[in-house]
């Protein structure tokens, strides 16, 4: 195997059955309901291929942002285009820069493409460090935000000195930032530097068929969109993405039950003796009162999964759960009092 490569473990691919998964941060409201429309009534041939660079959907998006189709680059999931960002900018042995804790897929996207991934250790309050992340003078620059696992945004000043400061590329991923509010999209224009990344598997509830999205100027598009493999989008996901992205108020509903749920849930996870940290998106990362194992495996056991991070450094005996519907919360609030109280 590849040197770069052997270290590389499989990823997370729990046995779910029947459990209320908790656990992957997508939309419990279920199915986009203009995804699945779309499905019923499309008509694909399947013997042509798809749109080379997804065409129909980057203008529709660009419609929606107010910017031009070539300012964007489709792949399947954000993952594609997160691993094209790297293909494109990364040479052998060049530093990205990744703020630890941050999603835990960046080491593979940076390793996997020849580069070493430079740790950052955000502040105490889960901020950039933003002379730390400069430090390591690196070709590319990630950061999520809304952060996943600790939920919260990065401060937009931080994000602005890194992309004035550097040289390198500088990727937001901005996978929960529909539930946030605010975008660093309409700045593409401005910074010769700046990657933003998007994804349908989240608000959008369409994790299912894999659509993500890249917003840049228009000469960062170009050389992503010349090293993205040709057709990665199949036509039925680009067209249900299309249909998705007509329909706003699936969004805005979506937003308005995380609103609503996100304190109540973090409420009766303090009653419980959690510490949970304050969030931008539609999970909590929270400080478990007991072992994180214990926690996590007692769920399990009663069919509820959560996402266990107490082994990590920086989120010690923490878990992250998806924030749910009423009903859904009231069912993981019921079932970790349970474990806690060993029944
Ligand atoms: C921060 C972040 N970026 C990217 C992704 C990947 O999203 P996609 O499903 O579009 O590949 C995730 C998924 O959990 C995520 O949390």
């Amino acid at each position: 195997m590849r040197s770069t490569t052997r270290h590389f473990q499989r990823y997370y691919n729990p046995d779910v059955g029947n459990a209320i998964r908790m656990d992957t941060n997508t939309n419990v409201l279920g199915s986009n309901p203009a995804a699945v429309e779309f499905m019923k009534a499309q008509r694909t041939d399947l013997n042509d291929y798809p749109n080379t660079y997804s065409d129909g959907l980057r203008d529709t998006l660009a419609e929606l942002y107010g910017l031009e189709r070539e300012n964007f680059v489709v792949g399947s999931g954000s993952d594609e285009t997160l691993d094209i960002a790297f293909k494109t900018f990364t040479e052998w042995g060049d530093n990205a820069a990744v703020p630890v804790p941050s999603y835990s897929l960046y080491d593979y996207f940076v390793s996997m493409n020849g580069g070493k991934a430079y740790p950052v250790y955000l502040t105490d309050d889960f901020q950039l460090d933003v002379d730390a992340m400069l430090k390591p003078d690196a070709k590319v620059l990630i950061m999520p935000s809304p952060n996943n696992p600790t939920g919260n945004s990065f401060k937009k000043k931080d994000i602005e000195e890194i992309l004035e400061r550097s040289k390198g590329i500088v990727i937001v991923d901005e996978a929960y930032g529909e539930y946030a509010g605010t975008s660093m999209i309409p700045m593409v224009n401005e910074f010769e530097n700046l990657i933003v990344m998007r994804t349908f598997s989240k608000a959008y509830a369409m994790a299912a068929l894999r659509v993500g999205y890249a917003v840049s100027n228009l000469n960062i598009s170009d050389m992503m969109n010349c090293v993205k493999i040709p057709y990665s989008l199949n036509s039925i996901s680009e067209g249900a993405a299309i249909a998705a992205v007509k329909d706003q108020e699936f969004i805005k509903k979506s937003v308005k039950l995380v609103n609503d749920n996100r304190k109540p849930l973090t409420d009766g996870l303090k009653k419980l003796g959690f510490e949970p940290f304050p969030s931008d998106a539609n999970f909590i990362l929270a400080r478990s009162p007991i072992d994180h194992k214990v926690l996590t495996d007692g769920l399990k056991k009663k069919g509820v999964l959560i996402r266990d991070f107490g082994s990590k450094r920086r989120t010690e005996n923490c878990v992250r759960t998806t924030i749910g519907s009423k009903e859904l919360n009231d069912i993981l609030l019921k079932k970790t009092e349970e474990v806690i109280s060993g029944r």
